[in-house]
């Protein structure tokens, strides 16, 4: 894969999702450094991906003519051929992660679509389906580079690790680090691409030790403490998603109380500030609510009027290539992507398999750690030992997330309601059974059968 006038094939799997005109646009910023050949979009819906795929033809015709799209439900079209598989599929879609939130909520327990008893609706969901998609992808084109980030990230890679044991080419990465580091590379006015991180956790769960500039190898860290420890004026990321804003801010509280030498990722104010979180959630308008009426609603809109019109250019959405390049969020899948096809050993977050790598956790556990990346995949590089604190919220969180993925792989209810009565979110065992049947009747459609 490392010639370097190569064209790829990508598919998306999950083509017909809000965020794929997002990773076109990104493609397009990036055609010089990850020439395509053809995308090929997949979904088990056929109608919403062929939206998507319209407005795709569309885009593409206008800013990447090489590149042809191709949508389609079959699994072998999909996947015979390509290099890549990006995958960023949402088991029962909005609908369902509704669902998970407002049964959370109506037990008193916080239904975060990742934390929490949500998060386990969802990975009941997510397990089948992802393991579907990658059977298949191994099928058509064992050699493929499978680049996960379906939800719940965490649940989800501690069942492709067992079900694809030692398997490099499955990559379950998260862009919650990557969104963190972008704001910590504005807060000190460097480029994104200059810092890199150094860290422990699982998915959603886990805390960076250090921010080093890839030059110099200068730790930023304490600095960034300081900055994220000030006080910041109500209007800060006021051009953001309100939710997004206030977890924005939150952050600030948790930085000054997070111990020393540690810079939390945002999703640990749902595990370290439970009562505050959920007296601020709403039940009648939760986060699934909020995305459905809104960056949802606003993407569709975006795509049946760029079909109606027939062209992007001359539009209110046209763009040029140097608009592009303000907004390269999604791009750390490019660099992921180019890191594997081009062996640069770039440092990223990805999930792995703790073989020695954080010294004093259970060994097995999916954690999420910097590695290097080159053309053989990921390669980790040590953590060492962690303190009592994280180590004790670690080791229960990952106990939970096993037992949520024994209780999915084996069909058993025992473990289903021990995973959820070991969440730090549920807590009880009475109300993990309540919550556990309720989820179980309205999942009948997508969760495997307990017993
Ligand atoms: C971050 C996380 C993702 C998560 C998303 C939710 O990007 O890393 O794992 O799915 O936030 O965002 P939303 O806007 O859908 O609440
Ligand atoms: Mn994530």
């Amino acid at each position: 894969m490392c010639n370097k006038d190569r064209r790829f094939v990508v598919c998306i799997a999950g083509g017909g999702s809000r965020y794929t005109p997002g990773i076109l646009k990104m493609l397009v910023n990036e055609r010089d450094r990850f020439p395509l050949s053809k995308v090929i979009l997949y979904d088990n819906e056929a109608e919403r991906q062929a939206r998507i795929a319209d407005y795709a033809r569309i885009l593409m015709g206008e800013y990447y003519p090489e590149c042809e799209i191709v949508d389609t439900c079959d699994p072998e079209t999909a996947f015979t051929g390509i290099d890549f598989c990006f995958m960023q599929i949402r088991a029962g879609r909005l609908k369902m992660r509704r669902s998970d939130e407002h049964i959370a909520l109506a037990h008193g327990c916080i239904g975060q679509e990742t934390c929490g008893a949500g998060g386990f609706a969802y990975g009941m969901r997510s397990i089948p389906a992802v393991v579907d998609i990658i059977r298949d992808v191994k099928r058509y084109s064992p050699d493929a580079w499978i680049l996960n980030y379906s939800n719940p990230a965490a649940i989800v890679a501690e069942a492709t690790k067992r079900l694809f044991p030692g398997d490099k080419r499955v990559i379950n990465i998260c862009d919650m680090p990557v969104g963190i580091m972008n704001q910590y590379a504005d807060a000190l006015g460097v480029p994104r691409d200059s810092i890199e991180a150094r860290y422990y956790g699982l998915n959603h769960f886990g805390w960076f030790t250090a921010v080093l500039d890839r030059e110099t190898g200068e730790d930023y860290l304490p600095r960034l403490r300081e900055i994220f420890s000030e006080d910041l004026p109500e209007e800060a990321f006021s051009d953001i998603d309100p939710s997004w804003s206030e977890t924005f801010h939150f952050l600030r509280k948790m930085v000054r109380e997070a111990p020393e030498g540690h810079m939390p990722n945002t999703y640990l104010q749902y595990y370290l500030y439970p009562r505050h979180m959920l007296a601020h959630e709403d039940p009648n308008w939760t986060r699934a609510d909020q995305v459905m009426a809104g960056h949802e609603r606003e993407i569709f809109e975006m795509v049946d009027e760029v079909i109606a019109a027939g062209r992007i250019k001359g539009t209110k959405y046209g763009f040029t290539y140097e608009d592009l390049k303000d907004d390269d969020h999604a791009s750390y899948i490019v660099d992921l992507a180019t890191a594997l096809a081009f062996n640069t050993k770039q440092v990223f977050l990805i999930m792995q398999e703790n073989v020695g790598i954080v010294s004093n956790l259970t060994e097995g556990m999916m954690v999420e750690v910097p590695c290097m990346v080159g053309s053989n995949g990921p390669e980790p590089l040590s953590v060492g030992e962690i303190p009592s604190f994280q180590k004790g919220l670690l080791e229960n969180q990952y106990a939970y997330e096993k037992l949520a993925v024994d209780a999915n792989l084996e069909g058993s209810y025992r473990k289903a309601w021990d995973a959820l009565t070991l969440n730090r979110l549920v807590n009880d065992t009475d109300v993990a059974k309540a919550l556990l049947d309720e989820y179980i009747e309205a999942n009948r459609d997508y969760w495997p059968e307990l017993s």
